[in-house]
C-alpha cells in the first residue's frame, strides 16, 4: 500500500454509546498520528438517529460528502428506543444501509477471536471456546437486504410482503475473492457457507466460489449450509477459520460467532471497498441501556481503529502497536463492566481508555 503523510478520517460517532466510546478512540488516533508523525486529520459527521433529530434524514448528504473526501470512515452505532417506532426511510438503520450501499463497502470483515484472559466471559465450555480465532467475511450491500421490497394486498383482500433476494455472480466473486485473498494469509482454509440445498441465489454462489477457487489452489475451499454452520458454530468452532456468506446469514451468523466469545464489547469489524477505503465499527450496538454512563466498554472501538490502521491506512506497526496495547490491558487484568467477573470492580469508559493510552506511549516507533 502507498504510504501517504496525511490522512483524513471521517468520524460519525452516531447514537447511544456511540460517542462516548468513539471519544476513546478518537485519542487513540490521535496518539498514534503524534507518535508516528504522521497527520491525521479528523472530520466528524452525523448518522443515525441524531442524524434524524438534526437533519430530519438518518443519512444527511454532508455526511456523505465527509466520508467521500476521507481515507476512512470510524463509526459508533446507531440506533436507539425514540426512533423505533419510525417508517423504514426514517429509522437510524437505514443510515447505515445507505452508507454501505453509497460507499460501496461491499466485505464486511468480523472477527472473532477469543482471548485468553477471557474465557470464562463464553456461555460455552471454556474447552470448546479456548483458541477460538475466526472470521467472517460477510457480502454487505447485496442480497435480500437491497433486493426490491413490496407490499400489497393480495386478490383474497390478505396483505402480501416480498423481500427479493438477488445477487449477480459478479458480486458473488468479488466477495470470494476478498474471502480467498484473506484465507491465503490465515490457515489457508475458506468455508463458503450457502442454503443451496434450497435457494438458487445459494447455488449460482456456490458455482461462482467454485470457479474462483480454481485461482486458489493452495486454499482448501469447502461448502456447508446454513443450517449447520450455526449448529457447527457452538459444537467444534474452532473448525473454522474465515467464512464467507451472503448478507442476511452473515448477518445471523457474524452476531453467533460474536457470542462465542462472550464479549461482544470486545469485537471490531471492517467493511471494505474496492481498495483500501473501508468503514470500521465496532461490532456491539448502541446499547441505548447504558448510553451516557460513561460505562461501555470502549475497547471495540479502539481495535476497530487498529483494523484500519492497518488495512485503509496501511500502518501495520501502528495497528500491532494499538492491538498490543489493548490485550496488554486485559491481561492486566483491567475490565469494564460487560467483561468484568467482578462488577464492583469495573472501570469505566474514560479510565479503560487511558490504561489503553498510557500503553499506547510506551510503544517506541521506529
Ligand atoms: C449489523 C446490524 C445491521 C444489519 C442492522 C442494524 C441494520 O445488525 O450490522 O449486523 O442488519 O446489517
Ligand atoms: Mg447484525
Amino acid at each position: 500500500m502507498e504510504k501517504k503523510k496525511q490522512y483524513t478520517i471521517a468520524v460519525l460517532p452516531g447514537d447511544g454509546i456511540g460517542p462516548e466510546i468513539v471519544a476513546e478512540a478518537v485519542k487513540v488516533i490521535e496518539l498514534v498520528a503524534r507518535k508516528t508523525g504522521v497527520t491525521i486529520d479528523v472530520e466528524y459527521g452525523r448518522i443515525g438517529g441524531i442524524a434524524i433529530d438534526t437533519d430530519g434524514t438518518p443519512l444527511p448528504e454532508q455526511t456523505l460528502e465527509i466520508t467521500k473526501r476521507a481515507d476512512a470512515v470510524l463509526l459508533g452505532a446507531v440506533g436507539g428506543p425514540k426512533w423505533d417506532q419510525n417508517p423504514g426511510h426514517l429509522r437510524p438503520e437505514a443510515g447505515l444501509l445507505g452508507i454501505r450501499k453509497a460507499l460501496g463497502l461491499f466485505a464486511n470483515l468480523r472477527p472473532a477471536t477469543m482471548h485468553e484472559s477471557l474465557v470464562d466471559a463464553s456461555s460455552l465450555k471454556p474447552e470448546a471456546v479456548a483458541g477460538v480465532d475466526l472470521i467472517v467475511v460477510r457480502e454487505l450491500t447485496g442480497g435480500i437486504y437491497f433486493g426490491e421490497k413490496k407490499r400489497y394486498t393480495a386478490a383474497d383482500g390478505g396483505e402480501v410482503a416480498e423481500d427479493l433476494l438477488i445477487y449477480h455472480e459478479a458480486e458473488i466473486e468479488r466477495i470470494l475473492r476478498v474471502s480467498f485473498e484473506l484465507a491465503r494469509k490465515r490457515s489457508k482454509r475458506l468455508v463458503s457457507v450457502d442454503k443451496a440445498n434450497v435457494l438458487e441465489s445459494s447455488r449460482l454462489w456456490r458455482k461462482v466460489a467454485e470457479r474462483v477457487g480454481a485461482d486458489y489452489p493452495d486454499v482448501e475451499l469447502s461448502h456447508m449450509l446454513v443450517d449447520s454452520c450455526a449448529m457447527q458454530l457452538v459444537r467444534a468452532p474452532k473448525q473454522f477459520d474465515v467464512i464467507v456468506t451472503e448478507n442476511m446469514f452473515g448477518d445471523i451468523l457474524s452476531d453467533q460467532a460474536a457470542m462465542l466469545t462472550g464479549s461482544i464489547g470486545m469485537l471490531a469489524s471492517a467493511s471494505l471497498a474496492e481498495g483500501s477505503f473501508g468503514l470500521y465499527e465496532p461490532v456491539h450496538g448502541s446499547a441505548p441501556d447504558i448510553a451516557g454512563k460513561g460505562i461501555a466498554n470502549p475497547l471495540a472501538t479502539i481495535l476497530s481503529v487498529g483494523m484500519m490502521l492497518r488495512l485503509s491506512l496501511g500502518l501495520d506497526e501502528a495497528a500491532d502497536a494499538v492491538e498490543k496495547a489493548v490485550w496488554s490491558v486485559l491481561d492486566a487484568g483491567h475490565r469494564t463492566g460487560d467483561i468484568a467477573a467482578d462488577k464492583s470492580q469495573a472501570l469505566g469508559t474514560v479510565e479503560m481508555g487511558k490504561l489503553v493510552l498510557a500503553e499506547l506511549e510506551k510503544w517506541e516507533t521506529a
